[in-house]
């Protein structure tokens, strides 16, 4: 199962991961993904001045600087290529 690791570190936090997150979760559940894609919170990603940081497991693609806004197209692309 494809999963996405959201950096809940203390500056990927700061920086709106609690609202990045709760966008993904609804996102999620809006294009039929849960139960297909997994959602996981991380520890820092050691990218933290571009955060809010997103992993894509299998594949290794990253995400920065996300915001609440950009979820769901981030999520309808994933969609479209198969995670
Ligand atoms: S706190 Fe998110 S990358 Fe460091």
């Amino acid at each position: 199962m494809p999963r996405l690791y959201l950096c809940m570190g203390p500056h990927c936090r700061s920086r709106g991961a609690t609202d990045v997150y709760a966008a993904l979760e609804q996102a999620l559940w809006q294009a039929g993904l849960v139960g297909k894609v997994e959602c996981i919170t991380s520890g820092c990603q050691d990218r933290c001045q571009r955060g809010p940081n997103l992993l894509v497991q299998p594949g290794g693609r990253r995400w920065h600087r996300l915001t609440p806004h950009q979820i769901s197209a981030l999520v309808a692309l994933l969609s479209d290529t198969g995670v």
